[in-house]
Order: structure tokens, then sequence, then C-alpha cells
């Protein structure tokens, strides 16, 4: 509301994009919760898929301010469980693996869309961009054995205080020096 610049093309069809992107990959995780390893990961997907709702769920009221229309709800998911058959067949430490190489990516594109939005839309997007740096932060966790790995999911859904935290000694580059993993960005 304070802000009088017009956000421009580039970044409603960006916000428009990550929207549905978080939709598809909601879909993705469910499908994959079907396919990977069964068991402890099974449980762990399907915790995933709801962090990418509440991802979506969070920048739902821009795509309203700006009158902006998503593909129906079926279509994405259709087109987000079809992405999941490419990792389907993955081990479950492989995935968490692969989340860690190449989830960053990401986190690069949200922060860009964050410079480029209007005053009042940042915090929305912020808490889209800390969706994905959790995400990573749970991979490295639970690639640690660390078994309370998920907790840092649960408290981005709740939206609590040590979520927060988590996002302080979080970041790409940091605290995964013990692993062989390298991050290209
Ligand atoms: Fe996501």
């Amino acid at each position: 509301m304070q802000n009088q610049i017009p956000a421009d093309e580039k970044y409603l069809y960006r916000l428009l994009q990550y929207y549905e992107e978080e939709i598809m990959g909601e879909a993705y995780f469910l499908a994959l919760a079907d396919c990977l390893e069964s068991g402890r990961c099974r449980e762990k997907l399907k915790l995933l898929a709801e962090v990418e709702h509440e991802a979506a769920r969070s920048i739902a009221g821009l795509l309203d301010k700006y009158a902006l229309t998503p593909r129906p709800p079926a279509v994405l998911a259709d087109l987000g469980a079809e992405q999941a058959k490419a990792h389907a067949d993955m081990r479950w430490r492989d995935y968490l693996r692969f989340m860690i190489d190449t989830f960053p990516r990401f986190i690069d594109q949200f922060k860009a869309l964050e410079a480029i939005a209007p005053t009042a839309d940042k915090p929305a997007l912020e808490r889209l961009t800390e969706h994905e740096i959790l995400t990573i932060e749970y991979a490295r966790r639970a690639l640690r054995d660390d078994r309370d790995s998920a907790a840092i999911l649960h408290d981005y859904l709740h939206d609590t205080e040590r979520a927060r935290d988590a996002l302080k000694i979080s970041n790409p580059m940091g605290e995964c020096t013990g692993n062989p993993i390298n991050h290209n960005h």
C-alpha cells in the first residue's frame, strides 16, 4: 500500500511462476513419498510437501493483490508428479545429497525476487525464501543422522522462534564443512 512503485512485469511473472512451482513441489514430494524408499523417508517427504504448501500459501496473498491467476491445482499437481519420476529410483541418502547440491539455486532465485519486490511484498517473499533455506538445512541434518532433523520443518510450519534461530545459523556455504558436497553458487 505504502509503496507507489508499480511492480514490473518481470516481478509479476516470477511471482506467479514461483507460486506455481511450490504447488508443483508439493505434488512432487508427495509423489516421491510413494516411490522413494519406504519407511522413515515417506513421512519426511510428506512433511517437505507440507512445507511446499505453506511456502505457496505465504505468497498466495500477493497473487490476489496483483490479480494473478495460477494454472489449476490439478494441472500443477500433474506436472509436479511428472517431475518426481526422474528421482523415483534414488536412495534416500543420495536424495538428501541431491537436495543439498541443487536446491541452493532456488534460494538465489527467491532472493533475486525479493530484490526487485515492492517493500510491502517483502515479508511474504522472505517467508518463501526461508522455506528453501530450512529445507536444505533439514537435508544436511538428516544426512548427519540428526534425530531431530525434521524439527526445523515443523518449526517453519508453525513459524516459531526456533525456526528463526535455525535461519540465523544456516547458510548455503556454512556448517557443512565435513560434507564432501560442492555448492555451486
Ligand atoms: Fe519449495
